[in-house]
């Protein structure tokens, strides 16, 4: 595994504004709260948290499609805005959760994969060889190259998804949600080929989902988002197994069937998800926390060092497994 950082963002945070109209100002909110992450050639950092917490908003930025309001995001070491659209689409893709709206249905298997080498500029003859070669290694049989989108199934318009993404071989995939919307049978294949071709084209990943058992099979670092704010962050066989924050916490006894090895709390979050336009003050996760102190309303936790990595909570004790 190598030591180079790939891709890395500095106190990156995203404003919204909402209700915005004629004489009408709207309201600001950010709906990603000065996150600051790093991947290391060939990692794969999994993002986890519930629905609202910023996810899409901060791979939209690490894909170079929407600006951040404050903070840097690098890749190799370059800040993003000094790539140009064609050169930054040659280090980092997207794959999205749903291949049904991703691929356009009236353009054929072919079509769709080549598509970003013609952006490119590549060469007829070489273009229908990468093709080839793409389906290949996507597990996509020769025979449907001159099928429709809508003439697949689901499993294999993702493998048609991956290829258009990684055709043009760059370093890094932003996957969002890429297996959620398939059927239960076809998820694990597709996590399988992810990993190999991870292995084959040395890819880093930057890869979204609710499934913490994906993410622990796939990932070698998680960051926990909260409201727009990464509040656990660290080795992903760590934090899954010894969660220091009382939310990492909550979200794994949750998600997963209680395990009395692990130790984690049988306890259920109080009340809903808050309102992001009006977060709750101090610590955002106070309202919820079955762990808050009085402090916890008032003053925002520092993000502390732990044997995980990081974690923002005024319990959590530098260092320790507790
Ligand atoms: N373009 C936009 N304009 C205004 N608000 C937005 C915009 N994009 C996202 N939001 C808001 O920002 C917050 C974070 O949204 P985001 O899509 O990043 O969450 P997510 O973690 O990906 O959620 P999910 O798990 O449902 O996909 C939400 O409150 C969302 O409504
Ligand atoms: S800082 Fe306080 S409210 Fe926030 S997670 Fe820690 S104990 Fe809970
Ligand atoms: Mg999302």
């Amino acid at each position: 595994m190598s030591d180079e950082v790939v891709l890395s963002c500095d106190n990156v945070s995203r404003t919204f504004v909402v209700g915005a109209g004629f004489m009408n100002r709207g309201r600001a909110f950010k709906a990603v709260d000065r996150v600051s992450l790093s991947i290391r050639r060939g990692e794969t950092l999994a993002i986890v948290g519930e629905s609202g917490s910023g996810k899409t908003t901060l791979a939209r930025m690490l894909l170079g499609v929407l600006p951040p309001s404050e903070g840097t995001i690098a890749i190799g070491g370059k800040p993003i805005d000094g790539y140009d659209r064609l050169s930054l689409a040659r280090v980092v893709q997207p794959i999205f959760q749903d291949p049904y709206s991703s691929l356009n249905p009236r353009k054929t298997v072919e079509q769709i994969i080549e598509a970003p080498l013609i952006v490119h500029g590549t060469a007829a003859a070489d273009r229908t060889a990468r093709v080839r070669r793409m389906m290949d290694s996507v597990g996509l049989s020769l025979r449907l190259i001159h099928s429709y989108g809508n003439q697949l199934s689901g499993g294999q318009r993702q493998r048609v998804a991956i290829a258009r993404a990684l055709v043009m071989q760059p370093a890094i995939v932003v996957c969002d949600e890429p297996t959620s919307a398939l059927d239960v049978s076809v998820q694990a294949q597709i996590l399988n080929l992810l990993v190999d071709l991870r292995q084959e084209f040395n890819l880093t990943y930057v890869f979204i989902s609710h499934d913490l058992g994906v993410v622990d099979y796939i990932a070698a670092d998680i960051a926990v988002m909260y409201l727009g704010q990464v509040i656990e962050y660290g080795k992903a066989a760590n934090v899954l197994r010894h969660p220091q924050h009382p939310y990492t916490k909550v979200l794994l006894g949750s998600v997963l069937s209680p395990d009395p090895d692990q130790g984690l709390p049988d306890v259920q979050m109080k009340g809903g998800f808050p309102d992001i336009i009006n977060p709750p003050s101090g610590c955002r996760f106070h309202p919820r926390c079955p762990s808050s102190l009085p402090l916890c309303a008032v003053e925002e936790p520092a993000a502390r060092v732990t044997a995980n990595g990081m974690a923002k909570c005024v319990l959590v004790a530098s260092g320790s497994h507790a």
